[in-house]
């Protein structure tokens, strides 16, 4: 059975502040006292893991342990099945340093554009690390096709060129809560908290 978590002070182990405040947004109904990794000024890890699970661990025990707090990581990113996963856990850097996602779905675009095979998935790991080292993990998917050109200006990332089964729409049409509904973060979250938490009343 997983260990649960208590209540009381938890740390977002994220430097990222839509990140922070999408998962506070999540765990509300669950009494934590959130506070992120960049409030209390912890140092980035460096994230060298080669599975969104094994970065999501690195990041949520550097933050449990140097906060002395239970600490929760996500990592992500999207998994095209014609480049062998790829961009995957490098989807961040596949924007540069500029972080501009136009040039990374464009990049996706240019390496997919004479493959027959669209299909793709966003990826989400979550990890849950107390202070003893103690850890949680799960994780979510979900599936779809890649389009272009990017149609949408919600959401943030690949989301322009995401197409999940089922839908017609991109990631970046849909309304936020539609998005959520769905969503690999989503489905790890709902893995999570069923393991994880209790709400409060
Ligand atoms: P991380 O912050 O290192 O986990 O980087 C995750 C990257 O994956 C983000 O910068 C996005 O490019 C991509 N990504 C993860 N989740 C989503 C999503 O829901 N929509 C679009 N892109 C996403």
């Amino acid at each position: 059975m997983a260990r649960h978590f208590n209540g009381g002070k938890l740390v977002i182990a994220s430097h990222n502040p839509g990140k922070v405040r999408e998962i506070g947004d999540l765990l509300a109904p669950f009494g934590a006292d959130v506070i992120s990794a960049a409030e209390l000024n912890l140092p980035e890890p460096v994230e060298d893991g080669l599975t969104f699970i094994a970065n999501a661990q690195i990041k949520a025990k550097a933050a449990a342990l140097a906060s002395g707090f239970p600490a929760l990581a996500d990592d992500s990113g999207l998994a095209v099945h014609a480049l062998c996963g790829e961009p995957g856990i490098y989807s961040a850097r596949w924007a540069g340093p500029s972080k501009d996602f136009s040039i990374a779905m464009r990049k996706v675009e240019q390496a997919i554009e004479n493959k027959e095979d669209r299909s793709a998935h966003f990826a989400c790991a979550l990890t849950l690390c107390w202070p003893d080292g103690h850890m949680e993990s799960f994780e979510g998917r979900v599936d779809g096709t890649m389009v272009w050109p990017p149609r949408g200006d919600k959401g943030f990332g690949y989301d322009p060129t995401f197409v999940a089964s089922g839908m017609d729409i991109t990631f970046a049409e849909m309304q936020p809560t539609a998005k959520h509904a769905i969503s690999h973060r989503a489905q790890a979250f709902r893995k999570l908290v069923e393991a994880c938490f209790e709400a409060v009343s």
